[in-house]
């Protein structure tokens, strides 16, 4: 089965990118993909307003990795007027995460500290076990059990941070949904994700469970409650239906701040599971990230005496996406793109800093989700 999301594929011939919630292909224009979904550019002044608020712009924002949202300064005015809202993210365990996973878990982390704020965090395994026929339901669910070490890992806040499983908390999800999916019809679900004739119903019938913790913070605080969530741009076609419904049954629209897709190691397109050997995943060993990062792509030329002469493009360079978004500071994010435009660089050094500094990560990152394994029932959702 596949999902074609008719309606995002852009760019010249040459050029084509697709963005559905289950696959990112081609070279994403993300200017051109804020026009499409209809969003919003994160602009200066926003940044200047969440500064003023957490006294610093994250390099996630400052890199622009964090480039578009709806809403995001109405969550910031409720605030300021001593309205809190609460986060809410996810994932579809299908597979190991890898560490473009990371990136909007470690951001909704960041905002978690600095807005103090509940978080609620979905797996969506009914999703992949529906999406492909690849997996069984034991399969998925053993990926469930990784996948929660990592969430936890990441260091949300125990006694702020609750996770759903779609499976295993589905009677506080179902009522909601049912709500919510009598007021989407299924020429309106076709359009946004693709659906075909060929696609199962089970995949037809999901999306309302995954607005559902949209507007579970509402029936838990018992009144309206702005929500704030922090996502890759791919999750978008969920908001756009469930921000649909929302006023028609009484709660704020959900807000979104939308991330870009860390890339693969071999070229342009997303980091993702499906293709192991281009993604670093978090229980990776150190010579598995050594090898991978070895024979990534750079933005390099091809010798050494070229390089020299003409200079690398960190602009088309993972290794430099990487670098740029897990470990440089922004004063070093600059000075390695300018040594590497002008030949001063060379591949190899900073494939050498990728590895290294990934591998030093993934040592700490790992002994954290040793950890985990002792706090899981702390951060699940109420049976
Ligand atoms: P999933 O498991 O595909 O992805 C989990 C989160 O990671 C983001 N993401 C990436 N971010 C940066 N670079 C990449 N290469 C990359 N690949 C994936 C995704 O946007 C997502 O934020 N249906 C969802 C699960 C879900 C969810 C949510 C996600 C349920 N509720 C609320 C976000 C917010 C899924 O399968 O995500």
């Amino acid at each position: 089965m596949t999902h074609e999301f008719r309606n995002v594929s852009a760019g010249n011939e040459a050029n084509e990118f697709d963005v559905t919630p289950w696959s990112v292909t081609g070279s994403v224009n993300y200017d051109n993909l804020i026009e499409k979904f209809g969003t919003q550019r994160i602009t200066a002044d926003l940044l200047k307003k969440l500064a003023s608020m957490t006294g610093e712009i994250h390099p996630l924002l400052e890199f622009d990795f964090f480039f578009s949202h709806r809403d995001f300064d109405w969550i910031l005015d409720r605030y300021q007027k001593g309205e809190n809202f609460y986060l809410y993210t996810g994932r579809g365990p299908s597979g190991k995460v890898h560490l473009g996973h990371l990136m909007p878990w470690m951001f909704t982390k960041y905002l978690q500290d600095k807005f103090d704020a509940p978080l609620l965090f979905q797996l969506t395994d009914d999703e992949k076990f529906l999406h492909g026929h690849n997996k069984t339901m034991a399969e998925i669910s053993a990926f469930t059990d990784e996948n929660i070490l990592d969430i936890i890992a990441i260091g949300f806040k125990p006694e702020k941070t609750k996770i759903i499983v779609d499976t295993k908390h589905i009677k506080h999800l179902y009522p909601m949904a049912l709500e919510i999916a009598k007021r989407i019809t299924f020429s309106t679900a076709r359009a946004v994700f693709g659906f075909t004739n060929s696609t199962n119903i089970g995949m037809i019938g999901f999306p309302p469970i995954q607005a559902v913790p949209c507007f579970l913070p509402s029936l838990i605080e018992n009144k309206p409650t702005p929500v704030l969530i922090p996502a890759a741009m791919d999750q978008d076609p969920y908001w756009r239906i469930t921000r649909d419904v929302a006023e028609k049954i009484g709660y704020y629209k959900p807000a979104q701040i939308h991330s870009k897709f860390l890339p693969s190691l071999e070229t342009s397109g997303k980091m993702s599971s499906s293709k192991p050997k281009t993604a670093v995943f978090t229980t990776d060993d150190s010579e598995t990230v050594e090898d991978k990062v070895s024979v990534a792509f750079t933005g390099g030329q091809p010798t050494v005496a070229l390089q020299r002469k003409l200079g690398g493009n960190p602009d088309i360079c993972p290794v430099f996406s990487y670098l740029q978004y897990m470990f440089d500071n922004p004063k070093e994010s600059k000075e390695r793109a300018l040594k590497c435009r002008s030949g001063n660089l060379l591949c190899g050094e900073c494939k050498q800093d990728l590895s290294s500094n990934s591998v030093s990560f993934l040592t700490d990152f790992q002994k954290r989700r040793e950890k985990a394994k002792d706090m899981v029932s702390q951060f699940m959702y109420k049976e």
